[in-house]
């Protein structure tokens, strides 16, 4: 996934006692006026705060298999299996875990006796990944595709969601999708997505925009839309988007660096992209805030993703995504580390790979074979057990 710029606050036990009853359940335009300030109350309030993370025993069983492997590194990459990752709903036929995912998520919950936070990435928009290869879809838009995501995917995550009114869950949608509309619509598969990607959002936002429910849009990351430009331009998308879901307190706010290695704090963007004003992540949130806000869109929260951007100055050209060399896992999952952010979160699995880097395998992005891409990588989403174990020992701060 990940393609580039080719140019380049309360607890959340008070939020869920606050508007966990008797709301509509899709909220979005024709909500109640009661809903509607329920939502809007909701929507200024950090879901982060106050909540334990699910861990996902998945995740766990594959940082336990990469530790077998390198057993003189073994305790440092069990430490890993602390930390919560991102689900990722990246096909109809992943929707089938949601249960089991929340009802351990549940367990945790009962035995903590604290709220127990899961965060999905919905990530099956018709024409997926329509700049690159390595995550293209299951859903084309020629092929019924929008239709077919709003039946056989969105409904049935809401109607599982809705199962779980007590657990409160983070969504992050669709990665890379709307970005794609502001730098890549001179290629055919995203200029072929432009109304689907818009209209796909606006239903997921109304859908799952449920009481329990906090939802944060794809914002990419400084080296892909940094400029002024492109800022203005994602946020005149987001406009629309959020007109036709029903309005700006749909959403509690924005995820940036999904799957990226965007350093935080220093000034990495300078050497690779001169004219990008957003030299790192952290300064990017900051503009972006100031865009948003200036065109009414306002107290929202960011999420970025610190799995694997721990180690600065990993990479000469900002475009490169694939499986990047010398990358570590980053700042640790938290709560409102940073004015403006609701939390670091490991959203991309660390371990898992973004594409193979084997040309003559199917889904072959030639990015993933770039000379800053590590070699032998599987598929997109397949465990790597010789990059994670390069993530836990480039662990910044260690781990
Ligand atoms: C892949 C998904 C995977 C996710 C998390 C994406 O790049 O396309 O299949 O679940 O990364 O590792």
């Amino acid at each position: 996934m990940i393609q580039q710029n080719l140019l380049a606050v309360l607890s959340v036990s008070l939020a869920f006692s606050a508007c966990g009853a008797g709301l509509g359940k899709s909220g979005g335009a024709s909500a109640p006026a009661s809903g509607d300030s329920a939502r809007a109350a909701a929507s200024r309030r950090n879901p982060f705060l106050g909540a334990n993370f699910f861990l996902n025993p998945e995740y766990i069983a594959n940082v336990e298999a990469t530790a077998k492997r390198f057993p003189s590194d073994a305790d440092a990459i069990r430490k890993v299996k602390r930390y919560p990752t991102g689900l990722w709903l990246d096909s109809i036929a992943k929707v089938a875990s949601i249960p089991q995912w929340l009802d351990q998520a549940k367990q945790q919950q009962q035995s903590s006796g604290q709220p127990t936070l899961s965060l999905f990435v919905v990530y099956d928009m018709p024409n997926r990944d329509c700049a690159s290869k390595s995550s293209a879809g299951e859903l084309k838009v020629a092929q019924n595709g929008a239709a077919r995501y709003r039946t056989e995917f969105i409904d049935p995550i809401a109607a599982h969601f809705r199962a779980y009114p007590d657990l409160p869950i983070v969504v992050i949608l669709e990665p890379d999708s709307l970005a794609n509309l502001v730098t890549n619509l001179n290629l055919p598969a995203c200029d072929e997505a432009r109304d689907a990607y818009v209209d796909s959002s606006a239903y997921a936002i109304q859908k799952l925009g449920l009481p329990n429910v906090s939802i944060y849009l794809d914002a990419a990351h400084a080296g892909w839309l940094g400029w002024d430009h492109h800022r203005e331009n994602l946020i005149k998308i987001y406009k629309k988007v959020l007109k036709a879901a029903g309005g700006v307190n749909m959403i509690r706010g924005f995820a940036t660096n999904v799957s990226n290695y965007t350093h935080l704090y220093n000034n990495d963007g300078m050497a690779m992209e001169s004219s990008d004003p957003c030299y790192n992540e952290l300064v990017y949130v900051k503009k972006l805030a100031v865009g948003l806000s200036d065109h009414g869109i306002r107290n929202k929260g960011f999420v970025v993703d610190t799995s694997r951007n721990g180690k600065g100055r990993i990479r000469k050209v900002w475009g490169n995504w694939c499986n990047i060399k010398g990358a570590g896992l980053g700042e640790r999952p938290r709560a409102a580390p940073e004015p403006l952010v609701d939390a670091f979160f490991w959203i991309k699995v660390p371990g898992e790979s973004d594409g193979t880097s084997d040309s003559s395998q199917p889904r072959f992005d030639p990015d993933c074979a770039s000379s800053e891409s590590a070699p032998n990588a599987p598929q997109a989403g397949t465990q790597f057990h010789a990059y994670f174990l390069d993530l836990v020992r480039n662990a910044t701060p260690p781990l």
